[in-house]
């Protein structure tokens, strides 16, 4: 056995003392200063740990985890790795459980992404591009732009990098698609083929084909469960709520109120009050930008958000910013479309005042390192809003163990009905937040003199929300809670992973977006065919992708691009999915 990190080899352990828990932890999160990231150190002091039996090392381990994996490691996932190493590969061959674990660490955070992170910076000329003072935004009208005015956002040509698909390093590829039938593919407690056949609208034909749905970053399909539930409120619960004396109104309210319990619990937040109803992200983005961020700007002041976010992370905050005299300045990318940390926090000055940053690119599908983000921010003492749009459906969210401050998503990305999403604002942001709408519901009592509003999350639900999608939102939580969230993670990982490896092997195909940490998205442009092209083709097909520039210019811009082909990969979408999606485009 190898001499380990904390200064003895496995064998010496004994039971785990504090100290031991402790550096193990470190040293599966020793991070870009740190350097001495090794998987088979880390495999080995897990192992011994596990030999003692002493599960409280999952916990501890978990929780640091969480910090830096963005909440997406929970105890039950390191129980499941360790078994998996078990049964895999044997206590006595190190090396494959070390390689084994160093594999799996690719499903939280990508340790050997945060191992390179500091060298890809110095490799890469990306520093450059970070050196902008912010941005005085402008929004302006279609009619004052043919006049001459301009964003002035976009970066030059010089910024602009095509990744090739052979640059996809640091994805890992565990998984050899195809080998298995949908019913013998298990995640968490159903099978691939159950999960499915949850789902009505995957029975649909397009163009005489089986539909394969590829547009789930755009929205998902819903569930049985949650259709049936739609129907049950509207046949049985329908009512205004909070304001009748009648049974239906109690029902409704009922119904309303637990699933903004099932939303407070899905997140992690400490409880249902820190949960506001919203449309969906759009909104839920603008109401932190009017009512929190706002009354704080002065002229001056500074925003940061990063070249990752979807349109409806920047304009709210040009909004603002033209309103406030505030600027905006950006966090650079990598070669991959990655964060670059030491340029975030290089951002930050006196005259910050609030990040709002992505969780998952919409575009590039990067998982961006958002308890690092968030720590960096409050180290500077600046509140911090994550964008979970596209994180959500995805990875296992803990907005206490992540300590952010807001937290946003839409229900219609997470298999619910549209028009309804939350917002997670911690008990004092929302105390300090200004009501967003004025009306009904968020007032305690009003007279033409003066009104009292409600506590939050009331103050800033004004007028009759959408109940019944409120409920759908619940249900659809209620059934990703019942085959488990961290189950899901680890199935979409590996599909995410046979992907980017199958269209990588596509002559003249692109991939765009290559971080060692991503999720869903397996955005790409092929050499001499049109985004269009491949679209038309694909749907005649029967595979739903979406071409277009994914409502984010900035960072298709950044990769000299107008537009890409977005397939988006979700719960149902199978290992065959993809290779009829390869197959297609192998065609063109
Ligand atoms: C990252 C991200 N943020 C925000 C949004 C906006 O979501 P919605 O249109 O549901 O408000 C999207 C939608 O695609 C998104 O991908």
């Amino acid at each position: 056995m190898t001499t380990n990190n904390f200064g003895g080899s496995a064998a010496d352990f004994g039971l785990p003392s504090e100290l031991e828990l402790e550096s193990l932890a470190n040293s599966l999160l020793s991070d870009i200063d740190g350097s001495l990231f090794e998987p088979e150190v880390c495999a080995e002091g897990i192992e011994e740990l596990v030999t003692n039996g002493d599960t409280g090392v999952f916990d501890t381990a978990a929780n640091k985890a969480s910090k830096v994996f963005g909440g997406q490691l929970k105890t039950q996932d390191f129980e499941n790795i360790i078994d998996d190493l078990k049964r895999e590969a044997g206590y006595d061959e190190l090396s494959g459980v070390a390689s084994e674990y160093s594999g799996l660490t690719d499903i939280g955070g990508g340790f050997r992404e945060l191992e390179d992170q500091t060298s890809t910076y110095e490799r890469t000329d990306a520093n450059k591009r970070s050196q902008h003072t912010g941005y005085a935004p402008q929004v302006i009208s279609q009619q004052q732009a043919a006049s001459g005015s301009d964003l002035s956002v976009r970066t030059t040509a010089d910024d602009r990098n095509v990744i090739p698909a052979k640059d996809n390093a640091g994805v890992d590829s565990r998984t050899v698609g195809g080998q298995k039938g949908n019913s013998q593919i298990v995640i968490g407690t159903k099978t691939l083929e159950q999960i499915r056949q949850d789902f009505p609208i995957l029975q649909e034909k397009v163009n005489g084909n089986p539909l394969i749905w590829l547009d789930n970053g755009a929205t998902t399909q819903r569930p049985r469960q949650v259709i049936d539930r739609l129907s049950y409120y509207y046949e049985h619960e329908n009512s205004n709520v909070h304001r009748g004396a009648h049974t239906l109104a109690a029902k409704s309210t009922d119904a309303y109120e637990k699933a903004r319990q099932t939303v407070a619990d899905f997140i992690g937040a400490p409880s249902k009050d820190n949960v506001v109803f919203v449309r969906g992200t759009t909104e839920g983005i603008n109401l932190v930008a009017h009512s929190y961020v706002k009354p704080l700007l002065q002229p001056g002041d500074e925003i940061i958000v990063s070249l990752l976010e979807h349109h409806a992370n920047i304009v709210p905050w040009q909004l603002v910013a033209q309103e406030t005299g505030a600027v905006i300045k950006v966090i650079p990318v990598d070669e991959s479309g990655q964060l670059i940390l030491p340029e975030y926090e290089k951002l930050f000055t006196k005259r910050t005042k609030f990040v709002s940053v992505t969780h998952v690119s919409n575009v590039l599908g990067t998982i961006t390192p958002v308890a690092e983000l968030i720590a960096i921010a409050h180290r500077h003492g600046v509140r911090i809003l994550i964008d979970g749009a596209q994180s959500i459906a995805h990875i296992p969210i803990n907005v206490t163990a992540l300590d952010a401050d807001w937290f946003v998503f839409s229900g219609h990305k997470v298999y619910a009905p549209t028009g309804i999403g939350a917002v997670y604002g911690k008990k004092e942001v929302l105390e300090e937040a200004k009501p967003y709408h004025g009306g009904g519901n968020m007032i305690q009592d009003v007279t033409f003199e003066r009104t009292i509003y409600n506590p939050a999350p009331n103050k800033f639900e004004a007028g009759t929300g959408s109940i019944g999608d409120a409920v759908g939102l619940g249900a659809a939580l209620d059934y990703l809670n019942g085959i488990g969230m961290p189950a899901v993670s680890k199935y979409e990982h590996e599909l995410v992973t046979y992907g980017m490896k199958e269209l990588g092997k596509i002559q003249g195909l692109h991939l765009i977006g290559t971080a060692a940490n991503k999720s869903s998205a397996l955005s790409f442009v092929i050499d001499g065919v049109s985004n269009d092209a491949v679209g038309q083709k694909l749907d005649q097909n029967g595979i739903a992708v979406r071409v277009g520039h994914h409502c984010a210019q900035p960072i298709l811009r950044h990769y000299g691009l107008e537009s890409v082909v977005r397939p988006t990969l979700a719960l149902y979408n199978s290992f065959e999915d993809i290779d009829t999606l390869a197959k297609v485009l192998r065609s063109l």
